[in-house]
């Protein structure tokens, strides 16, 4: 099975979870977006949700597709939301962001009862950390908030390049104005510590660490499509 296909397998389970009457999340990344797709024929033929997209590119598919979309402001507390990951360790810790969304996506997750991640067998790891870490940031200051993330990391023992996401020749932008500092610390066996040392820097707007938030993983391998659980998530 390709990747696309294994994609398809995770979203089409994730679908299962999604009932009618449903306020909804729906996250960004090429895995959400095979979501997207699936979630759209449920619709055309009867199912009522409210979607909220945790990105301007997952509202643009919605729109095209016939998914009928909310804000967050219109629809503050959310029954589920259905995103893709970058990692997912065993306890269901989670780096998102490499799409840039991490900021929306994150706010989203944390106002919905029960946060879901389908992703490929690729996504997932031991420790979290192959992936560099996404960290979103203020565009003032960028130097002074990169070299305060750098002390932070030090502290915790973790180094390694922190580099300006670039869209061709020019700095990313995220939907919030805001751009992305990508860290490769390499492995991060204290997630929650890296987590509140990068929370205490002014300059960081928000990071990819999504700890405690994610309560069900859906992952699809070439021998099949498997379901992890996390009772001990902060929203379940
Ligand atoms: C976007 C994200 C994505 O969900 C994450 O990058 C996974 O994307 P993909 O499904 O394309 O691998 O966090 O900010």
């Amino acid at each position: 099975m390709d990747a696309r296909q294994l994609k398809i397998e995770a979203a089409r389970v994730a679908l299962d979870h999604v009932e009618t009457g449903m306020k909804l999340g729906v996250g960004s990344g090429s895995t959400a977006e095979e979501f997207v797709r699936l979630l759209a024929e449920r619709v055309e033929s009867g199912l009522r949700i409210e979607a909220v997209p945790t990105s301007e590119r997952t509202a643009g598919l919605c729109v095209e597709l016939g998914v009928p979309i909310f804000s967050l402001d219109e629809v503050p507390q959310l029954d589920l939301t259905i995103d893709g990951a970058d990692e997912v360790d065993g306890d269901l810790q989670v780096i998102k962001g490499g799409g840039g969304a991490l900021l929306r996506e994150k706010i989203v997750a944390c106002a919905s009862d029960t946060v879901i991640v389908i992703a490929d067998e690729s996504k997932v790891v031991d420790v979290l950390g192959r992936f560099p870490l996404p960290i979103e940031v203020n565009v003032f200051g960028l130097t002074a908030t990169r070299n305060a993330i750098e002390q932070a990391a030090g502290s915790l023992g973790l180094s390694g390049p922190v580099d300006l996401r670039k869209d061709r020749d020019v700095p990313f932008e995220t939907d919030g104005g805001h751009h992305i500092l990508d860290a490769s610390f390499g492995r991060i066996p204290d997630a929650e510590a890296l987590a509140r040392a990068l929370q205490d820097i002014p300059g960081v707007v928000e990071h990819g660490l999504f700890l405690d938030i994610v309560s069900v993983a859906i992952i699809a391998g070439s021998s099949g499509v498997r379901t992890m659980k996390n009772e001990g998530s902060q929203n379940r």
